[in-house]
């Protein structure tokens, strides 16, 4: 699966927003001994702040704009995939990308696209993660990161970190504590994953 130059996986990681998850695995991916390289980020919104926080890090980007495609989910997938062609991508990781997805981008990258979810998967897939997982009393919360499949949040986990709950925590509080466990975690298990080491639970 890998570069023949660098012997390292071309990972594409997709975004929408700030994209600390995609700075994190773009810095995991210069270190001397990383399996796998990022080789772009796309973003299906242009005002994405993690553009410009992949331009200074010098990863390629691009945009494919879903506005654009008005309700044709399928074409917008489809130019996403002339991208990933274009790249010779190997490995999807989203990472914070707000598009529910279609059977055709799944199944073009099926055990091939991997997912971070704030919450401890099963539960609390979808939004709204640390303020539920606070309303449900839950003396720990954490983050996933599992392979995408048809379901949302849905797929295969390869990897949690569980994070303690604070007894005066707000849904902020814990998900920015969450999102520290998220940047340690990620990169581990994407670097697990394409080194083929990763357990599927
Ligand atoms: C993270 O909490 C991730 O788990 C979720 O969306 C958030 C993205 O944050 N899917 P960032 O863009 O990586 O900073």
């Amino acid at each position: 699966m890998a570069n023949a130059r660098t012997g390292r996986v071309r990972v594409a990681v997709l975004i929408s927003g700030a994209g600390s998850n995609m700075a994190a695995l773009i810095d995991a991916g210069l270190q001397a001994d990383a399996p796998f390289e990022v080789v772009l980020v796309l973003s299906n919104k242009p005002e994405a702040g993690g553009l410009a926080t992949a331009e200074a890090k010098g990863v390629p980007t691009a945009v494919v704009d879903h506005a654009a495609f008005g309700k044709d989910r399928l074409a917008h997938e489809q130019a996403v995939q002339t991208v990933l062609d274009a790249h010779r991508i190997e490995v999807v990781a989203l990472a914070g990308y707000m598009r529910l997805l279609t059977p055709f981008l799944v199944g073009r990258w099926a055990g091939r696209m991997l997912n971070i979810h704030p919450s401890l998967l099963p539960r609390y897939p979808g939004l709204d993660t640390h303020a539920r997982a606070l309303a449900a009393g839950d003396a720990e919360a954490g983050c996933t990161v599992h392979l995408v499949t048809d379901g949302v949040d849905d797929g295969p986990v390869l990897g949690q970190a569980a994070v303690p709950v604070q007894p005066d925590d707000t849904p902020a509080a814990l998900a920015q504590r969450v999102l520290v466990a998220e940047h340690v975690l990620y990169p581990r298990v994407l670097g697990d994953f394409c080194r083929g080491r990763v357990r599927r639970s």
